[in-house]
């Protein structure tokens, strides 16, 4: 398949074209090349590249700054999905968008998880642009996979796996607080690129909860993470409600029905991906949060 990755320098973005190149013909133009809330830019690059997959990568995925940044927020998590889903239906290709857990409030009783078809109830400007960018995919594109995923970690980028390193490696390191309250189930960014590998290469239609098997804590992954990587930290436990910044849902966790249902379901237990991940990547991650300055 022909596959037009917008976002393709992010931190998903970027494990979907290792992926997602083995066995197809890739099309990654940078921001400048293709910004999404140009809607004369995305027709044009359409009509040129006449892909049969659009996979969107692309967003404002800093939650904290979303906040205050509404303009931009509704711009490239609203606009740009809503021309992506246009144009799309113009030419005939399939879009695949990401979504994510912020959709929803969380208030389930842990550990229950959440259905595809549960309503969302978002928390905070990114949740609610996520909501509205969900809405936009499917009001106008008639060929859509729309994947809900969360708590992703990866080689790129910054993570929460990569800031709990960082503090337990410091020079004069402090207590790190991690809340024990916050559910979900940290899912490999890789795995989830061959999750949509799957999905797209099975011609699947509609909205998947995709994230990893199994489920922590937030608290339980930290520690989990420091354990496996032999690293000596205090860790001490908080509540969601101590931290700053803007609301999260402190049940993150999803059930991932309908790829189950259908067998498109490639996704594994939270620990053995990590387990995978830490084994190669582990002194990477550490020589890099060591060296990194921000
Ligand atoms: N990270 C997570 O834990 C997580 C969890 C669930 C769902 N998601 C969703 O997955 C998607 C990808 O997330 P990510 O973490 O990989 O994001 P990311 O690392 O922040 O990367 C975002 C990508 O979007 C590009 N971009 C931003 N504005 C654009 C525009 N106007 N036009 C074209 N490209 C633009 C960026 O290009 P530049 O680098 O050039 O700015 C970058 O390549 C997002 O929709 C996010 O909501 C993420």
């Amino acid at each position: 398949m022909k596959v037009l990755i917008v976002g393709s320098s992010g931190r998903l973005g970027s494990e979907c074209k290792n992926v997602l190149g083995q066995a197809h013909e890739l099309i990654t133009p940078s921001k400048k090349k293709l910004n999404i809330i140009s809607w004369d830019g995305v027709i044009e690059c359409l009509q040129e590249v006449s892909p049969d997959v659009v996979l969107n990568c692309a967003g404002f995925t800093n939650i904290k700054a979303c906040e205050t940044n509404d303009f931009a927020v509704r711009k490239i998590n609203v606009e740009g999905p809503r021309n992506l889903a246009q144009c799309s239906a113009r030419f005939e290709c399939v879009l695949i968008h990401i979504s994510c857990g912020h959709v929803f409030d969380g208030q389930k009783l842990v550990p229950q998880p959440y259905f595809e078809d549960d309503t969302a109830n978002p928390l905070s400007a990114y949740g609610k642009s996520k909501v509205e960018s969900e809405m936009a995919v499917r009001g106008n594109a008639p060929d859509y996979i729309i994947i809900r995923s969360g708590w992703l970690y990866g080689i790129k980028g910054n993570n929460f796996l990569k800031s709990t390193l960082k503090q337990a490696l410091r020079e004069k390191p402090k207590p790190i607080r991690v809340p024990d309250d916050q559910y979900g189930s940290p899912t490999w960014s890789h795995r989830l690129a061959l999750q949509i590998k799957e999905l797209m290469e099975k011609n699947a239609k509609g909205t998947y909860h995709m994230t990893a098997e199994g489920h922590c804590s937030r608290f339980e992954y930290a520690k989990y993470v420091l354990d496996k990587l032999d690293i000596k930290a205090t860790l001490e436990p908080c509540s969601i409600k101590d931290l700053k910044g803007p609301k999260t849902p402190a049940n993150c966790l999803f059930e991932n029905r309908l790829a189950k249902k259908q067998g498109f379901n490639v996704m594994v237990d939270w620990k053995d991906d990590l387990d995978s991940f830490l084994d190669e990547f582990g002194k990477a991650l550490i020589k890099e949060v060591k060296t990194k300055k921000t």
